[in-house]
């Protein structure tokens, strides 16, 4: 019997890797990836739990998608990700039709789960299964199966978790300790993505820069003296391989195009970071470096580990290593205890740092982080005028950004013909580009001479 398989996925790249995963091991056993839940005999939520939108949106979706399994009680419903982590008590008892519920720890034992449900249901029993009980994901015991949604660019996870400690976040409690990846398994990942025809990998974890601090082995530049891992396993040398040395190798290693990598805390955002981004060509002028807040009080109650000049000194030292880079942050606004005060010193910081794009949030108290303890106290229409005020602000910015793309050339790495029919792609700074031109030029780099900037795009002449 064909099985049929309807994946949606909430969150972030790291979660969009995640399913793809999830459907490379689906499609090994036999599943087909449809397009609609009225097709599939297996649907599957991969959420998120980072702010409180993010579950309300996957809440009401497996509420509507319980509807459509009493028309037909044939189909397994499933949640997995960050909520099947943080929220199992609640997905448990406000969605009685769900089958399943596995966090991100446990997204490789999945086949088996879907086995003990069609077994159990073969049985006449029936089971509800909760799986969320991994300390860290088993990165070292990936199953087989590839399966990924595009053809020019690809992503990769480098490493899983987060050691960090920020309060208002829940991210340690669904993806638990920090792991990287070794390092030969991911050259060879990168090669055969080049290999296959793909121009650009996204390099992903949830604080990339600590890539190498623990191998699966309990070995790293954090472990015991005896297993720190160095470079010599694979080159000789005697450095330690961190994210810099990972960058390097695949700089120099591999046949991909342009690298990038996501997500990076300042705090370990070092020169040797900036060195490696400024030597190795295939690794993209572009690094997102979330500030959270432009206030020391507030950035010391998030327990984010630096001050407002310690990432000022980090930015300008970026910018000489590597003049054309551009910038993209994350923002809280209404954090506990947030003044006036310190919102106008976050103002302050985003129009003196200049990023190229910002992504701005209200403060929602997640359940089990320690700022969830501490009073909500920043009334929402306030976080709602912050928010509107940085928006304004931001959208500004971004618009004189783009604007210094005009009559400059640019490189384009083609990923698609748009709706419109225009080849559209992003530059080395990740701006979206779009010129008229033939279909050879999908999946290639091309040059383009920018001729107008609308508020989120270049559009431009192909350079012949
Ligand atoms: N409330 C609002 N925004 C949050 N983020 C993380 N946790 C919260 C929260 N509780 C934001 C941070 C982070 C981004 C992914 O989401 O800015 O960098
Ligand atoms: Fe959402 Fe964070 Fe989990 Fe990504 S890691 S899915 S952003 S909660």
């Amino acid at each position: 019997m064909p099985k049929h398989v309807y994946l949606q996925t909430y969150g972030c790249q790291m979660n969009e890797r995640d399913s793809e995963e999830v459907l490379g091991m689906l499609v090994a056993q036999g599943y087909t990836p449809v397009a609609c839940e009225d097709d599939a005999d297996l649907i599957l939520l991969n959420t998120c739990s980072v702010r409180a939108h993010a579950e309300e949106r996957a809440f009401g979706k497996m509420a509507a998608l319980q509807r459509l399994k009493q028309a037909r009680p044939g189909v397994v419903l499933g949640i997995l990700g960050c909520m099947a982590k943080a929220q199992r008590e609640e997905v448990f008892r406000r969605l009685p039709q769900v089958d399943l519920v596995a966090g991100p720890a446990e997204i490789y034992d999945l086949p088996d789960l879907l086995a003990q449900v069609a077994q159990a249901r073969q049985g006449g029993t029936g089971v509800r299964l909760l799986a969320v009980d991994r300390p860290v994901r088993p990165l070292d015991r990936k199953p087989p199966g590839d399966w990924r949604r595009d053809r020019v660019t690809a992503f990769v996870t480098i490493m899983e978790g987060c050691d960090k400690k920020c309060a208002y976040c829940i991210v340690p409690t669904t993806r638990g300790q920090e792991v990287s990846r070794a390092l030969p398994e991911i050259l060879d990942e990168v090669q055969l993505l080049a290999r296959a025809g793909y121009r650009q990998v996204t390099l992903l974890g949830q604080n990339v820069n600590s890539y190498g601090k623990r191998f699966p082995d309990g070995g790293g530049y954090r472990g015991p003296a005896g297993r720190r891992r160095l470079l010599e396993e694979a080159d000789g040398s005697d450095r330690l391989i961190d994210f810099p040395a990972l960058l390097r190798q695949l700089d120099a290693k591999t046949a991909i195009e342009r690298l990038r990598f996501t997500t990076s805390h300042p705090f370990d955002a070092h020169e040797e970071l900036f060195r490696a981004m400024a030597d190795c060509r295939t690794v993209c002028e572009y690094l997102h470096l979330p500030v959270q807040s432009g206030s020391d009080r507030v950035l010391r109650a998030m327990r984010r580990g630096y001050t407002v000049e310690a990432y000022r000194v980090k930015v300008a030292r970026l910018r000489e290593l590597v003049p054309d880079i551009a910038l993209s942050t994350d923002v809280i606004v209404g954090f506990p205890g947030e003044s006036e005060a310190d919102f106008e010193a976050t103002c302050a910081l985003m129009e003196e740092v200049a990023y190229d794009s910002a992504f701005l949030f209200k403060y929602s108290p997640r359940p089990g982080t320690e700022a969830a303890g501490w009073l909500d106290d920043v009334a929402r229409p306030v976080k709602e005028r912050r928010h509107q005020v940085l928006l304004a602000l931001q959208a500004g910015i971004s618009r004189r950004k783009l604007e210094r793309w005009l009559g400059r050339e640019v490189e384009v790495l083609v990923e698609e013909r748009n709706r419109r029919g225009q080849l559209a792609g992003h530059t080395r700074q990740n701006v979206n580009a779009v010129c008229a031109g033939p279909d050879a030029a999908i999946g290639e780099l091309i040059g383009v001479h920018v001729e107008r900037v609308t508020p989120t795009t270049l559009i431009g002449r192909l350079i012949a």
